[in-house]
């Protein structure tokens, strides 16, 4: 970090102009040059595609140190959270700030009981997805429907706050489980009041009329531990797309929605699907030869890259993939369970971490390479991974959406641009 007091101020020479820039750092000593005043003083904008290097706002929420591998929600280490917290705790935690007593955890718990069923209207829509829908697509659509049969809730946004979390929470997550059961023909199973928030999603996926499923231990203590891996990332890709389209005053539903398409992306939260897919590829087409797919990642002259490996903000492991990592192995191992792909992924990592090119240009397994394969051990299908994912960071693009709506700053999203097409011409 450069070495800067607040009331520095970085000086831009622009042809003969210098302006004065106010420096601003956060709480864990992050500089930031405060441009807002730019093109007005000098006519110029900036340019930084994919906003490598653009702060969009203040936040309270989310910390994470990329060269160190720390992440932190509100002050809390994510090895702390994932080990003691339940994940409803923790999106308590995102959206309010503090983590709930217990009289606190008992009222946030039965709220989202009492709103886990989803309108008996809304319910049909299922019937009509064909079965190979793609459950994210279907996840998207459930999201922004929840705005027509709760219109309700558009018209404030910092009223009810406690109603439109615990609607998305607990409804989304009857949703996904929904979309599962109609992608494979089986009835749906309704939510139940006497199980927690993980086993009931459990039961709502595997529960049938002739196999009376109950919750594994195992997989609903896994499945916390991910859903709270998943809850926040701060200004990520999909965040950033619920504060955009939040900050044209849509609702939070269509917010959340449309978080949920950018998280479906393969280089963003649809990548933990692409690594099972990755795996099982060169299993089959390369015979195991990692050496090969290395290569062909490295290869400039290949679009390949290699999932769930590298990160925007990481320059060192990915501290969620350290947890997952270390989940993966348990999980199979309490499971009795063995996966050649498991072991297909260890090698892989080793010869990345081994590799100069990867090496040289600090890529690392990301929290994607390891939890499909532990969302697979527990069962579920490889087209919902990215659904769980979803299901996990509700409440950070809440948290997120709710914070920019409180931001003093907050205007709406419109980032500019440098126009190089032709300049004004006849037609004729
Ligand atoms: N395989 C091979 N090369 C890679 C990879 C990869 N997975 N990731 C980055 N690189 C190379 C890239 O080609 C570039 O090389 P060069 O400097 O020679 O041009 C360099 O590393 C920097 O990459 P970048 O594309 O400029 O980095 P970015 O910050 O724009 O992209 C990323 C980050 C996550 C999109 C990228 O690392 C990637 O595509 N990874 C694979 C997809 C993935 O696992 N996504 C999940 C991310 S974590 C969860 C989440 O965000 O939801």
């Amino acid at each position: 970090m450069p070495d800067v007091n607040n009331e520095d101020v970085a000086e831009l020479k622009i042809g003969e102009k210098t302006v004065k820039l106010p420096i601003i750092r956060g709480s864990e000593a992050e500089v930031g040059i405060d441009i807002r005043t730019l093109r007005k003083e000098t006519g110029c904008i900036t340019y930084d595609p994919g906003f490598v290097n653009t702060g969009c706002c203040k936040s309270d929420i989310t910390f994470i140190d990329g060269e160190e591998g720390i992440l932190r929600y509100r002050g809390y280490d994510i090895n702390d959270l994932a080990d003691k917290c339940q994940f409803i705790d923790v999106a308590y935690l995102l959206v309010h700030g503090k983590l709930p007593n217990k009289k606190k955890h008992q009222a946030f718990s039965s709220h989202l009981n009492n709103h886990s069923m989803i309108h008996e209207d809304m319910r049909h829509f299922f019937d009509n997805y064909p079965d190979h829908a793609h459950p994210m697509a279907t996840l998207s659509a459930m999201a922004v429907s929840l705005s027509s049969f709760y219109p309700e809730l558009e018209s404030s946004r910092k009223e009810n706050v406690d109603f439109k979390v615990t609607r998305l929470l607990s409804k989304m997550r009857t949703a996904a489980a929904f979309s599962y059961n109609k992608s494979i023909g089986h009835p749906i199973v309704q939510p139940r009041h006497d199980l927690t928030y993980c086993e009931n999603f459990l039961n709502m996926m595997f529960w049938t009329p002739v196999n009376d499923y109950k919750p594994d231990p195992v997989c609903a203590k896994a499945l916390n531990k991910l859903l709270i891996l998943h809850a926040d990332h701060e200004q990520n890709c999909s965040a950033s797309v619920v504060k955009m389209v939040g900050s044209s005053g849509a609702n939070l539903y269509a917010s959340i929605s449309a978080g949920i398409c950018a998280l479906w992306g393969p280089l963003h939260g649809g990548a933990n699907q692409h690594v099972i897919e990755m795996l099982e590829r060169i299993i089959k087409k390369d015979k195991g030869d990692v050496k090969k797919v290395i290569e062909r990642a490295k290869d400039k002259n290949n679009s390949f890259r290699l999932m769930g490996v590298g990160h925007r903000v990481y320059k060192s492991y990915d501290p969620r993939a350290k947890v997952a990592k270390q989940m993966c192995k348990d999980v199979l191992d309490q499971m009795g369970l063995k996966d050649p792909l498991v072991d297909l992924a260890q090698e892989l990592e080793e010869a990345v971490m081994a590799d100069d090119y990867f090496q040289s240009r600090s890529l690392y397994p990301n929290i994607d390479f390891y939890t499909g394969l532990t969302y697979r051990a527990m069962g579920i299908p490889t087209d919902m991974f990215t659904v769980m994912f979803a299901i996990g960071r509700i409440p950070g693009w809440i948290a997120q959406w709710l914070e920019m709506h409180e931001d003093p700053h907050g205007r709406i999203g419109r980032p500019r641009q440098i126009y190089t097409g032709p300049t004004q011409r006849e037609i004729g």
